[in-house]
């Protein structure tokens, strides 16, 4: 671990059209900067995120989910805007330093491998784009690479190179403590281009080693269109992790599944679910169509076409389809159709018929349904909280729960009178009986 990681995320990012800073757009649910910190934790000790677009924010959300195992550091910006300007003022603990990109989601620690083993003064990551436009253009002599052109710098024959710098590199700190201080600002943008110490390396003799990166890791996100594509290639990653780890994917690519997803023993996960958040299936069928959040499933089924929303934990339990639940507890139940069940917490043998709603909620507060063992409670039921039903307990169908509490063993039945009028729907719409 005797490397240190900047990561270069002060940058506005204009071309993603967005008021939120580019670092901070998500992919299967946490923020760019996320994956790459996450990452640079496998490799380094020492980690400073540069920060200044939103940076209150931006650091906020870091340490929600790193704590005090990075550090900040706010660029200047006002004046000294660019990459090289994001790098001055780092004070790097250890002899090698790695620059990334805060918009690189897809890096990870293995791909990073070939910078931690170089012995060069720079080592600069490369690539060939058959559409190179965006990057940086990488020219190389017969003597090796002399110098990086942002596209904006470039003339035409500039322009047609089709190696670019993938913009991730190391440098040895002497390197760095020599060279940013004298880099200049007189390009087409105006700003101070880590790129140009390329160039001052070179003519002071110094090793520059260029490495030959992949798109699939090395890709920056610049735009919602980069977003998605980084998107698919995470989801991609995610599912064949849990996939080797044994959880069974039918149509995999229609399915969903968020960085943070735990699963455990054997579960299958039908097309076009949707497992989201701080969630742990544990032996459990998703069928096709579910969305699960934030909640904990064990050795149950769910839908198809099911909503589980957040802090829900269902245990033995049959969920059907169009049933919505939401923090809910609910342990060796059955709820096989068309239900909401809210705030509630519903215990073991209990049958939840069709259509039982849980009303928690009265236009001002929220309340709670407590519902007991082996409950039969009929179809069209209407909970109307807070209440709590016993265990043993038979709700008819169609019935509007208003008292706060059912006693065990009881029946509880409330229904208009039926009434028939013999003949009526001739009277009404004529015609002959
Ligand atoms: C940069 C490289 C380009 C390379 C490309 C690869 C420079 C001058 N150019 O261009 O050669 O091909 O990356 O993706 O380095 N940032 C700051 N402070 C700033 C400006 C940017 O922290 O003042 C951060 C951004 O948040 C971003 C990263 O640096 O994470 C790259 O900035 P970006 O504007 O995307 O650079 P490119 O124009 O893509
Ligand atoms: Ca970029």
């Amino acid at each position: 671990m005797n490397l240190s990681i900047v990561i270069l995320a002060a940058g506005k990012g204009s071309r993603m059209k967005s008021s939120k800073a580019k670092v901070l757009h998500c992919i299967s649910g946490k923020e760019m900067l996320y994956f790459i910190i996450k990452e640079s934790l496998k490799i380094s000790n020492d980690i400073t995120v540069v920060i200044h677009h939103q940076k209150e924010i931006v650091k906020e959300a870091m340490i929600k989910h790193f704590g005090d195992k990075i550090n900040f550091l706010v660029q200047d910006a006002d004046n000294f805007p660019g990459t090289g300007g994001a790098v001055m003022g780092i004070k790097p603990q250890h002899e090698k330093v790695l620059v990334l990109n805060g918009d690189m989601p897809l890096i990870t620690a293995q791909a990073l491998a070939g910078f931690e083993a170089s012995t060069a003064d720079i080592t600069m990551s490369i690539f060939d784009l058959e559409d190179s436009s965006g990057y940086g253009r990488v020219i190389i002599s017969d003597k090796g690479v002399e110098r990086i052109v942002e596209e904006k710098d470039a003339n035409e024959e500039e322009k047609s190179v089709s190696t670019v710098n993938a913009g991730i590199y190391s440098f040895s700190k002497a390197v760095i403590e020599k060279y940013l201080p004298l880099l200049t600002n007189d390009n087409a943008q105006a700003e101070y281009y880590l790129t140009d110490v390329i160039a001052m390396a070179k003519k002071d003799g110094l090793i520059i080693e260029p490495l030959l990166v992949d798109e699939e890791h090395f890709k920056g996100v610049n735009s919602k269109f980069d977003l998605s594509t980084a998107e698919e290639i995470m989801q991609g990653r995610i599912k064949e992790a849990w996939m080797k780890a044994g959880v069974s994917m039918q149509l995999p690519s229609t399915i969903y599944i968020e960085e943070g997803v735990n699963f455990q023993g054997e579960s299958l996960i039908e097309n076009s679910s949707r497992i989201c958040g701080d969630t742990l299936i544990e032996n459990s069928h998703i069928k096709a169509g579910s969305v699960i959040e934030d909640s904990i499933i064990k050795n149950s089924d769910i839908g198809p076409l099911a909503h589980i929303r957040p802090h829900s934990h269902i245990q033995d339990t049959h969920i059907g389809n169009f049933v919505e639940v939401k923090k809910s507890t609910l342990k060796g139940v059955k709820a096989g159709h068309l239900s909401y069940l809210g705030d509630a917490q519903i215990d073991e043998g209990t049958n939840v018929g069709a259509g039982v709603i849980t009303c928690n909620y009265d236009g001002k507060s929220k309340y709670k349904t407590i519902i007991g063992k082996n409950v039969f409670i009929g179809s069209d039921t209407q909970l109307i909280a807070p209440v709590i039903v016993e265990d043993d307990v038979l709700i008819a169908a169609g019935t509007t729960v208003t008292s706060d509490k059912i006693e065990k063993g009881s029946l509880s039945v409330s229904r208009a009178p039926l009434k028939s009028v013999a003949g009526f729907y001739y009277k009404f719409f004529g015609g002959k009986s």
